[in-house]
Order: C-alpha cells, then structure tokens, then sequence
C-alpha cells in the first residue's frame, strides 16, 4: 500500500472485544452468553445509524445502555446485571494480538490513531485501562461532529486535522458497513476478518484483508 501518512483504527469489535464484557459474566449468563453479546451489539449499531437518519443524537454511552436495556430484556438477564456489564464494557479487552502491533507500529513513520463512534471520555478510559494511552497521535470521536459512522463528516476528522488526503489513510476495521464506509469515502481500507464472515455488498470492496493485525506489515 503506497503514499500512506495515517493509520487509522476503528475501535470496537476491531482493538477491543465487544463480547468480553458478556463473556466475563458467562458463569452468570449461562450458554446464552454469546447470543446475546451479539444481539446486544447489534441492537447497539442499529440504534447508532437509526438516531442518525432520525437526526437525534444520544452519545454512545447512552446508546449502549439503551440497548443493553432492550436486550437484557430480550434474553431475560436478570436486571441487577446492568451495571456490571456497563461497568465492564468500560473496560473491554483488547484483542491478544494489539498491544504488541502498536507498540511495533508506534516506531514507524505514521501517525496513529483511533476514529470511533465512542464519546471521548469513555474511549480515554478504554485505551488508558489497557495501557495503550501512550500509543495514539489522536483519538478521533464522532462528538467532534454529532454523527455516527458511516457519515463522511465522520471520516473527514482525521483528513482535515492532519492535512493530508482521503486516500493516503490506511483504515482498519472488523466491521464490514465501516470498511465500506471508509473505503467510499477514498480511505485505502483494510478489513479485519478474524472469524471467515462474508464481506457487504454497499459498493465497495476492500482490496486488502488480513486475519488480525499483525499482517499488516506485510502491507505497509
Ligand atoms: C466504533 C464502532 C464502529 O468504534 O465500533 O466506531
């Protein structure tokens, strides 16, 4: 991949696992812990593109505790849960895999940095609970611009602040709708397909995509 000033990462379900806060209640959820990470997860992303067609914004913070409301009902978790999950989504854990890569990535001639749909306080504490705080030139949030991916006012965040051009970023994400998303807005995008999922169809492919992040050096 060529002319790259910026390597930029999504988030979450790409540095931190979104099911480990259900996961590390699994003795307490039981069997149905993964169904529900999911559907939690994806009641979570649905509520971030629906407030934004509906023009009304919550932060993701309140996004992910509405969601987590409607699925703990959906899967009849008992409600004293909640603030233990909330409390452990705070502090998700990253990927094995991440902390090494940055740290290897931190030496080489990029800026660094993570664009997300998180508030800025809660992705602070996120990088800082997993010692990765030291790592990033910035850590973009879409407050910034009141809008969550895959808008391209979202996108321009990095663009705008650096300087440089659409297409000299390289963005890495785990969620498909985001590598579309940043792929059309001229990011060069690659795609991290840890579990063998099926690409989107919203017209754009990644011409990259890489199992977890360690093979990206053999991209850049
Ligand atoms: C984020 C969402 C996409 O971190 O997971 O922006």
């Amino acid at each position: 991949m060529k002319n790259v000033k910026a390597i930029i990462f999504d988030a979450y379900g790409t540095l931190f696992d979104v099911n480990s806060a259900a996961e590390k209640c699994k003795d307490k959820i039981g069997d149905k812990w993964e169904s529900f990470a999911n559907f939690w997860r994806t009641t979570q992303l649905e509520y971030t593109w629906l407030r934004s067609l509906m023009k009304r914004h919550k932060d993701f913070w309140q996004i992910t505790e509405d969601s987590l409301d409607k699925s703990m009902r959906a899967f009849s978790i008992d409600p004293s849960m909640k603030n233990e999950l909330l409390n452990l989504y705070k502090v998700l854990s990253p990927f094995k895999e991440v902390p090494e890569t940055l740290k290897k990535l931190k030496g080489r001639n990029f800026k660094l940095a993570i664009l997300s749909n998180g508030n800025p306080s809660l992705l602070d504490e996120l990088v800082k609970s997993n010692n990765l705080d030291k790592l990033f030139d910035d850590i973009f949030s879409i407050e910034e611009v009141g809008i969550y991916k895959p808008d391209s006012r979202v996108y321009d965040l990095p663009i705008k602040k650096y300087k440089i051009k659409n297409s000299e970023v390289i963005f890495l994400s785990a969620n498909t709708w985001d590598v579309s998303g940043g792929g059309n807005y001229g990011y060069q995008s690659i795609w991290v397909n840890r579990n063998n999922n099926i690409f989107d169809n919203l017209d754009y492919k990644p011409s990259n995509q890489i199992k977890d992040l360690t093979e990206i050096f053999s991209l850049i």
